[in-house]
């Protein structure tokens, strides 16, 4: 069937969005609204909550919220409230953070903050006589023009740390670009970062037109390209570190102490050398992150952006985690770059962001960085220790067979039988079914 464009979709009502879509592309069938009722709170200020957050909205889009325990980080033991909706990923946390917590738990250090944002700017102009210009006029030009909007963030200890001129003119014709980078303390300062940046580009234009040294041909060549922050904040970074002795690795597979730690360090080298394992290794590691970032509210898609480019930053894609066994000590670390933030954005929205943020004592942007790298090294250690001992599917099978009997509408006391009946075999999809029709037919 082919459809219509529709005209003015984002101004209908929820109510008309809905009868819209069910008749255009859902064959008028009514049942598809019940679906979209069923996730609309009750609480009608919440809903609107909600749908404020977005544009178009017409339902909510539920994720699992749980709780993985016992971490000890830096001498403080936290619950992690993880936003997730892959079975196994709370569980392998909480396993991993039980595994520590009698050696010594989670240490971490911050290595640097630093955000940063560019200018891209095109200019005819000879890069010597742009850099006199920039360095005895424009920088300071430049940082009196964004008085105003750093004036909060200095107040609070941040603000613009410096502006360099970036000649880019090999890669690119004429191509330079204003590069700041920032501290935005508790925020992640996305907002506060674009509006410099902007200013950046009005400020340079109003510079460029006024300069005696630049003819008018060289006036005339300026075009402002766009001014926005990066992602990529290579310079804010967080190490999250574990270590023990070898001989206290006790890992309950049946191999050795030794066997383990030459086995799970063979296992991180691999990644470390291999593209294709370091990705499936990395994405692990981000299950573990994205879920808490996703809980306090922060942005996913900037974090994983993030993580990859730097995972890739010695021009070959490899592991953000390392390890070493040396002189009978196991140690196992991550550095992972994350800009994140306690304030603004959904931060003083969303109810269940608010009780995250409360959970893990409402802690720093910086606090907030060291426990997203331990949830990333706890995930990463927990799918490390499976797959060189007893495999993955054991483990994640387990968690799945809920989801496997739900599609199925197996009732609780099924469900309390296929508990019992998996309790020392790997769960498989063909057996669940095989036995769920032994068990109805009986
Ligand atoms: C699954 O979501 C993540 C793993 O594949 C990670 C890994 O292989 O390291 C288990």
């Amino acid at each position: 069937m082919n459809h219509q464009p529709v005209e003015g979709f984002s101004k209908l009502s929820k109510q008309r969005k809905i009868d819209w879509l069910i008749s255009e592309y859902l064959s008028n069938d009514r049942s598809y609204e019940q679906i979209l009722q069923q996730y609309w709170n009750n609480d009608d200020n919440l809903q609107k909550l909600h749908e404020e957050f977005s544009e178009n909205t017409i339902s909510n889009f539920y994720m699992p919220y749980g709780i993985a325990p016992n971490f000890l980080i830096d001498g403080k033991l936290i619950a992690l409230p993880m936003a997730v909706e892959e079975s196994s990923v709370v569980a392998a946390a909480s396993k991993a953070a039980k595994f520590w917590l009698d050696k010594g738990g989670f240490k971490t250090t911050i290595i640097n903050t630093e955000k940063l944002g560019h200018t891209h700017f095109v200019l005819n102009v000879e890069p010597h006589k742009l850099l006199h210009f920039f360095n005895f006029k424009l920088k300071k030009k430049l940082l009196e023009a964004t008085e105003d909007i750093t004036a909060n963030m200095r107040r609070r200890g941040g603000g613009i740390l410096d502006i360099k001129l970036i000649d880019k003119t090999a890669e690119l014709e004429h191509y330079f670009q204003l590069k700041a980078s920032f501290d935005t303390v508790d925020s992640m300062g996305a907002n506060f970062i674009n509006s410099c940046l902007e200013q950046f580009g009005k400020t340079l234009k109003e510079e460029v037109a006024k300069e005696e040294r630049f003819t008018q041909e060289e006036k005339n060549s300026l075009q402002i390209v766009m001014n926005i922050l990066s992602n990529y904040t290579p310079d804010c970074v967080v190490r999250a570190e574990v270590s023990c002795k070898i001989e206290d690795l006790k890992d309950d597979s049946g191999i050795s102490n030794e066997e383990f730690a030459w086995k799970f360090k063979r296992a991180v080298t691999i990644a470390e050398i291999e593209p294709y394992r370091a990705t499936t290794h990395n994405k692990g590691i981000m299950n573990g992150v994205d879920a808490v970032v996703i809980a306090t509210g922060n942005d996913f898609r900037a974090t994983e952006a993030c993580a990859h480019a730097y995972a890739a930053r010695n021009g070959k894609y490899s592991s953000l985690t390392h390890c070493t066994t040396d002189n009978g000590i196991f140690r196992f670390w991550i550095d992972l770059p994350i800009s994140v933030g306690v304030v603004g954005g959904l931060t003083n929205l969303h109810p269940l962001v608010k009780f995250s943020l409360a959970l893990l004592g409402k802690p720093s942007a910086q606090e907030l960085m060291s426990i997203l790298a331990v949830s990333g090294l706890a995930q990463n250690f927990g799918a490390l220790r499976s797959l060189v001992t007893t495999g993955i599917q054991k483990g994640h099978m387990k968690m799945h067979l809920f989801n496997i009997l739900n599609q199925f509408g197996a009732t609780e006391e099924e469900k309390q039988y296929f508990v019992t009946y998996f309790k020392d075999k790997t769960v498989s999809h063909h057996e669940v079914i095989s036995e769920l029709e032994k068990l109805r037919n009986k």
